[in-house]
């Protein structure tokens, strides 16, 4: 595995307006946090599945969009991805932002977009945006992101069949295609209204993509990166600063054989364990349930639950067991390939890409994955709730 890492400009200013139609509804948000109480939404509507959750965006409440990409089938050896997270959110809120304001990337929209090379070599790219315009039609969000050289932006399709990612910067140019192919669920349930949005207290998860079909053609610093395979896109958001919600956190996803899957695997700082799971296969869902899903840590490091202190485990061995109606059991393990965010050393998240392999009706099936990893417990902590 290789990681290295290269934090490049970011940027400041340049206010648009957009105003609302009849048809859609436009939000703005200021680089800086609201001094108000934010409203937080908790529960679906009829539509506006991957709207905004928080507004006023404030100092401890955080909303973000997340898209990523990796390349499928690829040579021996090759692993390209890309992910794109947007931001609406400062350190007081997510405090892993705390390391890119010290550098100066304070704005509360803010863009990070981390490119991995075919040979597993990760860059990382912020955008200090002056503000962000988030417009909401049917089911779908667009948002842009400004600046005064450049915007990021993403634009959905009503029905969430389809997704656009455009970069606009002196260093990382072009798109992020993804047309779906697994329907968009909520943490426990369809995209309907009346859902509860939380995948654990104070945490909401909105995954309009579970698998696509991506198409990811960048320039990066003059040297093109263009892969087709595997795409994602969620967003989470919260109504507390992140570190007090959040003890660990398991989260993936991947191919396995014609299957896409979705894993959480939670701990809140009390240990209070949630879980959700998804699996699809040819745009239907076959399981999209709270219960019947466990991941573990599998290979070095396997302690359970994670310190801040354990180092980094191979992978993960996941089982999810389909409804009584279906009664299959998927047991398949995650694998790490590349640190495409994090990796060793007492970092309290780690991203990689890697694959997936398992065992569905007695059928050996393969894939690739992204999947990650929070750990914010530390012996004190663990000690105090008597584990
Ligand atoms: C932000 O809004 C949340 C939810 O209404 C509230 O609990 C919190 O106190 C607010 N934070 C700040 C810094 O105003
Ligand atoms: C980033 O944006 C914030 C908020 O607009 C601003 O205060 C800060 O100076 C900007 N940083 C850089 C490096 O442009
Ligand atoms: C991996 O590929 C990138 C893009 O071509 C290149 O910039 C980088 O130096 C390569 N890394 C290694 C370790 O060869
Ligand atoms: C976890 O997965 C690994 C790799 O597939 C496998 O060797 C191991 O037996 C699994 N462990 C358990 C407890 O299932
Ligand atoms: C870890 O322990 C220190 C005290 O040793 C404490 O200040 C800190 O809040 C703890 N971190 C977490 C996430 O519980």
């Amino acid at each position: 595995m290789k990681l290295t890492s290269l934090l490049a400009l970011a940027f400041s200013f340049g206010p648009i307006r957009a105003s609302p139609s009849t048809t859609t509804t436009t939000t703005v948000i200021p680089s800086t946090p609201a001094a108000e109480l934010s409203d937080v939404t908790w529960r679906s509507s009829a539509a506006g599945f991957d709207a905004p959750k928080v507004s006023p965006v404030n100092a401890t409440t955080w909303d973000w969009w997340y898209f990523d990409a990796i390349q499928s089938p690829a040579p021996e050896g090759e692993r390209a991805s890309v992910v794109v997270t947007l931001y609406t959110a400062v350190p007081t809120a997510f405090h892993l932002l705390g390391a890119f304001a010290s550098a100066g990337y304070t704005s509360l929209t803010l863009v990070e977009t981390e490119v991995s090379w075919p040979n597993g070599t990760t860059e990382m790219f912020l955008f200090n945006a002056t503000e962000a315009t988030i417009t909401v039609l049917g089911d779908s969000a667009s948002g842009v992101w400004d600046a005064p050289i450049g915007t990021a932006s993403f634009n959905g399709t009503p029905d969430l069949s389809s997704y656009r990612v455009e970069l606009n910067s002196p260093y990382v140019s072009g798109s992020i295609t993804l047309r779906s192919n697994a329907p968009a669920h909520y943490p426990c349930g369809p995209p309907v209204a009346g859902q509860n949005l939380q995948i654990a207290p104070h945490i909401g998860w909105a995954n309009a993509i579970p698998g696509a079909d991506a198409e990811v053609q960048l320039i990066v610093h003059g040297e093109e990166l263009s892969f087709t395979g595997l795409g994602y896109h969620d967003k989470n958001w919260g109504d507390q600063n992140f570190a007090s919600s959040v003890g660990a956190w398991y989260w993936g996803h991947g191919r396995l054989g014609a299957y896409t899957v979705v894993w959480f695997d939670f701990l809140t700082p009390q240990m209070d364990n949630y879980i959700s799971a998804y699996v699809s296969r040819d745009n239907k869902v076959i399981a999209c349930q709270c219960q019947g899903i466990q991941v573990r840590p599998y290979g070095e490091n396997s302690a359970y639950p994670p310190l801040l202190s354990t180092g980094l485990p191979t992978g993960y061995n996941i089982t999810i067991a389909l409804p009584p109606d279906d009664g299959r059991i998927f047991a398949f393990s995650a694998t790490g390939e590349h640190f495409i965010s994090g990796g060793p050393g007492r970092h309290i998240y780690t991203r990689w890409s890697g694959s997936l392999k398992g065992n569905v009706d007695g059928e050996e099936l393969t894939g690739e994955a992204i999947f990650e990893q929070f750990k914010l417990f530390n012996q004190t902590t663990i000690m105090w709730h008597g584990y």
